[in-house]
């Protein structure tokens, strides 16, 4: 792969539902980087295995993220807690991953010309897709306070769902995300930790801007 030169890289990994796609998204506008969440090919590939039941095969994902555009992974139904089950069943598999892998590292290195670079954000950013990221960061938020932010998109969205069937379903997808031998959810020592619990979105971009403005005009 070859690597544009001398762009800003930023990797984030988080726990479901933490603010990450909120900070990713105003990160990405104001140093102008292409934005991929990644949560959203695994969704795309669980809602695929929901559509085709007996028809799903690797050869079908293949062929699907081969031809994969950035406006099908934009598709609200793919927010739904169903998917999301299926996208983390998925993501278990080692051979889902290395088909997404290929696609993720075009994204992170060869951003479009217009853009001064990426950011890329799901579970496995920082420590197995952009291992060399100029920025990391862990950005995580109590279970409790990710349900509750989680309850309210749903609602917004008109998905009719409790919030303790938020709750227990975050609590599972965590610890499948954690637990699973490839790609596994986990900080690691060279990463930026940013708790959301108890910080506005302002006052958290306001954070990681301040660290990144230190590398990046220093
Ligand atoms: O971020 P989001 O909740 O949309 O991700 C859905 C699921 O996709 C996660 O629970 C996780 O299992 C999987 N995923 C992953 N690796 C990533 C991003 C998401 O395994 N980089």
């Amino acid at each position: 792969m070859k690597k544009r030169e001398n762009i800003i890289t930023v990797a984030i990994d988080s726990p479901a539902a933490a603010g990450a796609g909120t900070q990713a998204k105003m990160i990405s506008k104001h140093y102008n980087l292409f934005y991929l969440d990644t949560g959203k090919i695994y969704r795309y590939i669980g809602n695929l295995k929901i559509q085709n039941k007996k028809k799903f095969s690797y050869k079908l994902v293949k062929k699907k993220i081969n031809s994969l555009k950035l406006s099908n992974l934009k598709n609200k139904s793919l927010l739904t807690n169903d998917i999301a089950f299926s996208a983390s069943e998925v993501a278990k598999d080692k051979k889902i991953r290395d088909i997404v892998h290929n696609f993720q590292q075009k994204c992170a290195y060869q951003p479009p010309k217009k853009y001064n670079g990426s950011i890329l954000d799901g579970r496995d950013i920082i420590t197995v897709q952009i291992k060399d990221a100029m920025f990391k960061f862990f950005i995580t938020a109590s279970l409790k306070t990710r349900a509750k932010r989680r309850y309210d998109e749903y609602k917004a969205l008109n998905n009719k769902i409790s919030y303790a069937e938020v709750l227990k379903s975050l609590r599972i997808r965590d610890k499948s995300d954690k637990n699973r031998k490839y790609g596994p959810l986990k900080k690691t020592r060279d990463s930026i930790l940013i708790n959301t619990t108890k910080l506005s979105k302002k006052a958290c971009f306001k954070k990681i801007k301040s660290i990144m403005d230190k590398k990046i005009f220093s």
